[in-house]
């Protein structure tokens, strides 16, 4: 099991130093959300951002975009340091000429699905992504309740990579905790993003990512 840490329960006045610490603590990945208060209300960061945060570890980053016209911000993510590349199939009407754009940047596609969208709306572009991020909680923010359903969604998800035979990770995105995450394994999750429970936890994070994991 992947553990990718959320940076949206950080501290934001110290993103490089709380990467750092993610990465002695053994992460696998950092989880950066970027919002645009117009695909989700909040706001968050952007590339540079994530090139300032590169200086601080060499793990790789994992960018979820909940951001409008996300075929715009491709290079510059690509050009800060970015690993992977994630893109909500609800925000661009070209779902696979994005994924396609983030392949010939260079980076790793990735395709996320909103709690409320059928698994068959991404089905087509799986072969065209590394990873399929479903969203266990609306997305936009940190510490919400992970909503019923969504590990059956996580085990038809599973079949589905299996029975067309893909290389996809199966990342979980919300609402994860030392409980919720051991049933995503079981349904067939390969990486837990996880904030409040990482950043909340009593005996810090490297008790939290080693429980996750
Ligand atoms: C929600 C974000 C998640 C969020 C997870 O919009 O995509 O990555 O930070 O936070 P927790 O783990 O607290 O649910
Ligand atoms: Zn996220």
């Amino acid at each position: 099991m992947l553990v990718a840490p959320s940076l949206l329960s950080a501290d934001f006045s110290r993103l490089g130093e709380e990467v750092a610490a993610l990465e002695q603590a053994g992460a696998d990945w950092v989880h950066f959300d970027v919002m645009d208060g117009h695909f989700v209300p909040p706001i968050t960061i952007g590339p540079r951002a994530v090139e300032h945060c590169r200086r601080y570890a060499k793990l790789p980053f994992d960018v979820h975009l909940m951001i409008e016209k996300p075929e715009r911000t491709i290079e510059a993510f690509r050009d800060a340091g970015t690993t992977t590349l994630s893109v909500h199939v609800e925000a661009t009407r070209h779902i696979h000429r994005v994924l396609e754009s983030i392949r010939k940047a260079g980076l790793r596609p990735g395709v996320c699905l909103n709690p409320g969208s059928p698994l068959a709306l991404v089905e087509p572009v799986l072969r065209n992504a590394d990873l399929l991020v479903m969203m266990c909680v609306n997305p936009g923010w940190g510490g919400q309740k992970f909503i019923d359903g969504s590990l059956e969604r996580i085990k038809a998800a599973r079949a589905l990579r299996d029975r067309l035979n893909l290389n996809l990770d199966i990342e979980v995105d919300g609402g994860v905790t030392a409980e919720t995450g051991r049933q995503c394994a079981q349904n067939g999750a390969t990486v837990l993003v996880a904030g409040s429970f990482v950043f909340g936890h009593p005996q810090g994070r490297k008790a939290a990512i080693d429980q996750l994991r």
